[in-house]
């Protein structure tokens, strides 16, 4: 949610700003701003919207040395250019971007006030920049610092003061930021992928601050000089670019069989993080949530341990009952997703050990957990996740493979099965009529296939705004069924032998009903039973939800495409989701 982006040194910031902030526009899209020093003077340039219209306006300005820049999502006051960042201090001393929220932000409003300043925006981002300048000791790093120490809650904060003009001042506590620099420029950013490949790059630490100058950047903890982390070149040469595709979307459900490789190789070698013996408790959101679901099967089945899985933002307001020895599983694409964090700490004080599964290696969560497994799929840019899904899939049965060496060669074939499900799944175009008129969708499965049946409903709901319904295929008569009228396109999941006979009842309920039924299936006689059908190679049932959730990511896609939706930035969503 949000992204930072910020230079010096370089002969055209505006470009280097807005090259960055289209990178980042994933994390947030519904206003963006840059501000840099003009005749030694900070000048800003806001717009409501997307960052092409943030160029626009800014062509034809001179060109600047230094700047920063700033992608938003809406927490604190609507996208307008009040509320949009950057903001800046009563006197026009300090200007600042800022990702994160700050918790006691209504106590320090009324402080300032108190003070006489009045801020003018509904953000909390603008009273840290008030902050700065009421605290001046003609130190920007010290006066950040000193001001950092007066907030609760999450932030990375990149500021400018009028005082040192080519200079940028960092600072960051629980929201992630990156400094680095290649030849003359020195940058910082909030994601790697907005960061130019390659150079020197820098992971900055909670409680640390940063100088940029041209002449390159410094670390300092309390005051003292440090070394920041260096971040890994696999990391940097990490690239988001279409490469042909037309949306990020589809080339991310096209890069599956590679990702899912990635994170299963090797399957389950030395390092590879255990899951205990007593039971394992999986916590996510959203997607995160559906893949914990989907696998509560597979680990059960292989280890023999119970698998109880919660919602990140239940867990934190549940009955906080002794870990007992078991062990947190804390699931998350991004790693930044603020309900799994605080369930992160949740965890802690209710004694579990915390293994964290995500994709960012160098995520908050990743650096809070005891242990992480990394889920390799590499740069997701897409809002709606699709290979986020099936390599934190991956990931969960190479922890549940530790002692079985036949579940290992099963995942070893995923990614060839991947690949076979998106070549069965090229008729799923054919299926798109059925939805681009549905009052209603429904998605039903059981045991593995529930957790995709949810995930397939997700998809869809988020990027084409059509309701649908995920349900446990035998809950469906227990009160939904009354939403199933003539025409209704009812997608039924079914990758279990065992299953086949209860999912042709639950066929048959919703054809008595007028539902149109389509199966996404590896049995001959469920894809016979409904009316249109994804015929998918045989599957190991419990390892499926990596392949049968394909067919769905891709109807999901083509409905969104049909009914010309904005599918990699759907209405009111962001990538990552750093609010509670
Ligand atoms: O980054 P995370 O996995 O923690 O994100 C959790 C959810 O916000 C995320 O899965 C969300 O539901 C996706 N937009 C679904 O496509």
């Amino acid at each position: 949610m949000c992204g930072i982006i910020g230079v010096t040194g370089t002969s055209d910031a505006l470009t280097f700003l807005t090259q960055g902030l289209k990178a980042l526009e994933y994390r947030g899209y519904d206003s963006a701003g840059v501000a840099f020093f003009d005749d030694s003077s900070i000048k800003s340039v806001k717009t409501v919207g997307r960052i092409t219209a943030l160029e626009s306006k800014l062509k034809g300005l001179p060109t600047a040395s230094c700047g920063i820049g700033h992608t938003r999502w809406a927490t604190h006051g609507c996208p307008n250019e009040i509320n949009c960042h950057p903001h800046s201090s009563f006197g026009g001393k300090f200007t600042l971007v800022h990702n994160g929220i700050i918790e006691n932000c209504d106590a320090l409003r009324a402080m300032l006030v108190r003070s006489g300043v009045t801020p003018t925006s509904d953000t909390d981002s603008e009273i840290v920049a008030h902050l700065l300048e009421l605290h001046y000791d003609g130190d920007p790093l010290s006066t950040l610092e000193n001001v950092t120490h007066m907030l609760e809650g999450s932030y990375a904060l990149a500021v400018i003061c009028a005082d040192f003009e080519g200079e940028i001042f960092a600072t960051k506590r629980r929201s992630p930021l990156l400094i680095g620099r290649e030849g003359n420029e020195v940058f910082l950013a909030s994601d790697v992928t907005a960061m130019p490949m390659g150079g020197d790059v820098r992971l900055l630490a909670d409680g640390h601050t940063a100088r940029l100058s041209a002449d390159g950047f410094e670390v300092f903890e309390r005051g003292k000089r440090v070394e920041a982390e260096k971040v890994s070149g696999e990391l940097t040469e990490m690239t988001a670019t279409l490469c042909g595709y037309p949306r990020f979307m589809l080339k991310e459900i096209f890069e599956q069989p590679e990702a899912i490789a990635r994170t299963v190789t090797p399957v389950c070698g030395k390092s590879t993080p255990k899951l205990g013996r007593k039971g394992v408790l999986l916590v996510g959101c959203g997607s995160s949530y559906h893949a914990a679901l989907a696998c509560k099967p597979l680990i059960e089945s292989v280890t023999g341990m119970g698998a109880e899985v919660t919602l990140a933002s239940e867990f934190i307001c549940s009955h906080p009952t002794p870990a007992e020895g078991r062990t947190c599983v804390l699931i998350s694409q991004s790693g930044e997703t603020a309900d799994t964090i605080a369930a992160a700490d949740e965890a802690l004080k209710r004694g579990y050990k915390r293994l964290a599964i995500t994709n960012v290696a160098t995520s908050t969560l990743a650096r809070v957990c005891d242990e992480v497994f990394h889920a390799k799929a590499g740069p997701e840019i897409a809002v709606a996740t699709t290979k986020g899904f099936t390599t934190q899939i991956a990931s969960l049965a190479v922890l549940a493979s530790e002692r079985d060496s036949e579940l290992r060669a099963e995942i070893a074939e995923l990614p060839a099965l991947a690949e076979k499900a998106l070549k069965a799944s090229e008729k799923v175009e054919e299926l798109v009529h059925l939805f681009t008129n549905a009052k209603c969708a429904f998605f039903i499965g059981r045991k593995s296939d529930y957790g995709v049946a949810l995930e397939g409903a997700l998809k869809l709901k988020e990027i084409t705004y059509i309701p649908s319904i995920g349900l446990a295929a035998g809950e469906l008569k227990h009160g939904s069924i009354s939403l199933v009228e003539s025409g209704s396109p009812v997608v039924v999941v079914c990758a279990n032998g065992k299953l086949i006979a209860k999912t042709l009842l639950s066929v048959a309920t919703v054809k008595a009903r007028g539902g149109v039924t389509i199966a996404v299936t590896c049995f001959e006689e469920v894809a016979a039973a409904c009316d249109y059908a994804v015929l998918l190679p045989p599957l190991p049932s419990l390892l499926s939800p990596a392949v049968t959730v394909i067919p769905l990511q891709l109807l999901a896609y083509h409905v969104a495409v049909a009914l010309n939706r904005d599918v990699d930035k759907p209405r009111n969503l962001a990538k990552s989701v750093t609010v509670e």
